[in-house]
């Protein structure tokens, strides 16, 4: 007599079998409460929508938690990313080496200010960007390096600085995954000439679109401000508000980045809740890595002593080898079962445009290579409760059960 069959033998909905759950899980839903909500109800009451006061309680906030003096909120990372750039002098004829495993963004934000972006391979086991690939990469043309956090897990910052005060380098950290993340006792957003937080829907911490350079440049803050707004001399908030009306003076060419008091409105709230997400961040990431630890899969590495993951992503990286399904097939099979998951990342050099006009080529950088086919990531969050974890857990497993054996 065979064993009885157990949950995990059942038909996988996408073979018609009944999903796991009936609700659909979405991937990256930020948790949203009521203070929030009642700021941004004051603000609309107010009527003071745009930049204001707002914004600069929320810079102050976040620059007063990573130690530095300079906050600048913008509409985004993106944004923050090409304005730290023009601050740095980055232009046509430099180069500004980053990874491949990254969001276009963070090589757009480059190719936007002129320069080139130059890819360095990542360390598979890290998925950061790996400071020897960097050393390989710096030419006479060499001006920033733009490390990114990958999924929160802060990159090999000692051997990057040493590398940047060795051949004369500026540091801009992409940190839009990052907000949290702690290196050698110190916070991230503070350790590189510019750091660039993310506060995009699916981030840590939401203020719908948002980001936000935090540095020790009093110069580069405030051209950076400058930068946001059109290039204006002084701020809407300092011409219209009770104070009179003042004129400004286009001092640059710029462009419209500002972040809105509507957006920073929920970022006020969303901050202080920061390190109790966290945790509940840590708390699911424990779950996920005792429930996957025997399937083929690997789970992501402990980091080293001393340095916090800020807990953004959870991949796990499929072994394709051990299995007759490939990573696209098994988040097909995950959506089936009502479960949203993604991919973190499609390889930058893999993108249509990037391999038409930039000289990267595949087998180039072999290790983003091996992590842009494998990886995928799982539901992680403040709004992803036990119920959530555990629907989660039971049609991995069944899901990479069934992958192992031809898939249905
Ligand atoms: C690594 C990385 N850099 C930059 C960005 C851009 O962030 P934003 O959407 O706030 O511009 C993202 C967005 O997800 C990202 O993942």
């Amino acid at each position: 007599m065979g064993s009885p069959p157990t949950a995990e033998d059942r038909p996988l909905a996408i073979a018609g079998g009944r999903p796991q759950r009936d609700e659909y899980l979405v991937f990256g839903q930020p948790l949203v409460e009521q203070p929030e909500i009642d700021e941004v109800v004051d603000s609309m009451r107010a009527r003071w929508l745009g930049t204001g006061p707002k914004v600069a309680r929320f810079e102050q906030m976040v620059a007063d938690y990573v130690g530095v003096p300079h906050g600048r909120a913008l509409n985004s990372c993106t944004a923050g990313l090409q304005l730290s750039l023009l601050a740095a002098g980055v232009g046509p004829g430099d180069e500004v080496i980053t990874t491949p495993l990254t969001f276009a963004a963070t090589v757009n934000a480059i190719l936007h200010t002129g320069a080139t972006p130059v890819l360095a391979d990542i360390d598979r086991h890290t998925q950061n960007i790996d400071p020897q690939r960097i050393v390989d990469a710096i030419t006479p043309r060499t001006k920033v390096l733009m490390p990114v956090h990958m999924a929160g897990r802060p990159c090999d910052m000692d051997a990057i600085l040493a590398i940047a005060a060795e051949h004369g380098l500026l540091v801009i950290d992409d940190a839009a995954h990052a907000i949290g993340a702690e290196y050698h006792g110190r916070r991230v957003g503070s350790l590189a000439d510019a750091s660039v937080f993310s506060f995009y829907a699916t981030k840590n911490i939401v203020t719908g679109e948002g980001g936000m350079v935090t540095t020790t440049r009093q110069d580069w803050a405030e051209m950076i401000e400058t930068y946001a707004l059109h290039g204006l001399s002084r701020g809407a908030w300092q011409r219209y508000s009770d104070d009179g009306f003042r004129h400004y003076g286009v001092v640059l060419p710029g462009y419209k980045f500002n972040m809105m008091d509507l957006q920073a409105a929920i970022g006020l709230h969303q901050f202080p809740r920061l390190e109790a997400w966290r945790d509940h961040r840590d708390r699911i990431w424990e779950a996920y890595d005792e429930a996957f630890a025997d399937l083929p899969l690997s789970v992501p590495a402990p980091v080293e002593a001393d340095t916090r993951h800020a807990r953004h992503l959870y991949t796990v990286q499929i072994d394709l080898d051990g299995l007759s399904r490939d990573r696209d097939w098994i988040q097909e099979a995950l959506h089936h079962e009502n479960i949203g998951t993604g991919v973190h990342f499609i390889a930058v050099h893999r993108h249509p445009w990037y391999a038409q006009h930039m000289p990267w080529v595949e087998g180039q950088f072999p290790e983003a290579e091996h992590v842009s086919d494998r990886t995928l990531s799982l539901p992680l969050g403040a709004a992803v409760t036990d119920a959530d974890v555990a629907d989660v857990i039971t049609a991995v497993r069944r899901v990479v059960l069934a992958a192992r054996g031809g898939g249905s």
